[in-house]
């Protein structure tokens, strides 16, 4: 699965290596619905075919090699959607973790999880820890899964705990805030994706994601592949990213 470019029938590099690969790429995996309605299917077969999707996207994630993915399942507002769509997201992850773990772990990728567990069902947080735990030690990828997930959560948790932690005023800085974030122990996002063609952040990394470059393409997520990846890749090594500076002469 590592960085092998794709040779065409013709023997061209379908992918040719790129000079810059993103060390942490975000997904807002964002058109499942709309994907199912064009089919004239439930919702739920959206979000069933995006999960499908998903192990299609990480193979390709690590033949790329990209280390770090963190992926948006499930925002905090997302408990607002009818019981039944939320039953069948909650399910979907259940079905995840007891059908993809073991080839997951296999294959060397790192679960963790950002966001809330308390609110899963029992059983399902005590899955979600166990595939953290089992996968710890791997490093082909690491597979951040944004769960009940929102970025204003984050900050509220994050603050909650530098108060009760006694930190002094003047010792709050931006770089105690990072490592007070569900992320404290990554990267920032280099690149962040959305599908659907929603022009918008939607509540995910919003401290992290301050200098990330966005990429939107309106391929629904279901749909978004191999060569789609590429492509926002292709435009990631397109942008001058300045970070408030002046331009490179
Ligand atoms: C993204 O697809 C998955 C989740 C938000 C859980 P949507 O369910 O938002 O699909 P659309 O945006 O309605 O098409
Ligand atoms: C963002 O998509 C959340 C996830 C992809 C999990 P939404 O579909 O919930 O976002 P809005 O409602 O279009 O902003
Ligand atoms: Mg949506």
């Amino acid at each position: 699965m590592v960085n092998q470019p794709d040779q065409s029938a013709q023997g061209e590099q379908k992918y040719p290596p790129l000079e810059r690969i993103p060390q942490h790429v975000g997904i807002i995996m964002d058109g499942n619905g709309r994907w199912a309605k064009a089919r004239g299917l439930p919702r739920t077969a959206g979000h069933r075919a995006g999960t499908e999707n998903l192990r299609r996207v990480l193979r390709a994630a690590v033949e790329f090699g990209i280390p770090i993915l963190t992926i948006y399942a499930f925002s905090t507002e997302n408990w607002g959607r009818p019981s039944g769509e939320v039953q069948a997201l909650l399910s979907i992850l259940e079905r995840v973790i007891d059908r993809e773990l073991a080839e997951l772990h296999a294959e060397g990728v790192c679960l963790r999880h950002i966001g809330h567990l308390e609110r899963l069902p029992a059983r399902l947080q005590q899955k979600v820890r166990d595939a953290i735990e089992l996968t710890r030690n791997n490093r082909r990828l690491i597979l951040n899964v944004a769960f009940d997930y929102g970025g204003r959560a984050e900050l509220v948790d994050a603050i909650r705990r530098i108060i009760a932690d006694g930190v002094p005023a003047e010792q709050v800085n931006e770089e105690l805030v990072s490592r007070y974030l569900y992320t404290a122990e990554l990267s920032d996002p280099d690149l962040i994706i959305r599908t659907s063609g929603e022009m918008r952040i939607s509540n995910f990394l919003i401290w992290q994601g301050a200098y990330a470059e966005f990429y939107v393409t309106p391929t629904l997520w279901p749909d978004f592949d191999k060569d789609e990846l590429y492509k926002a890749l292709v435009e990631y090594n397109r942008r001058q990213r300045r970070f408030g500076l002046v331009p490179e002469s």
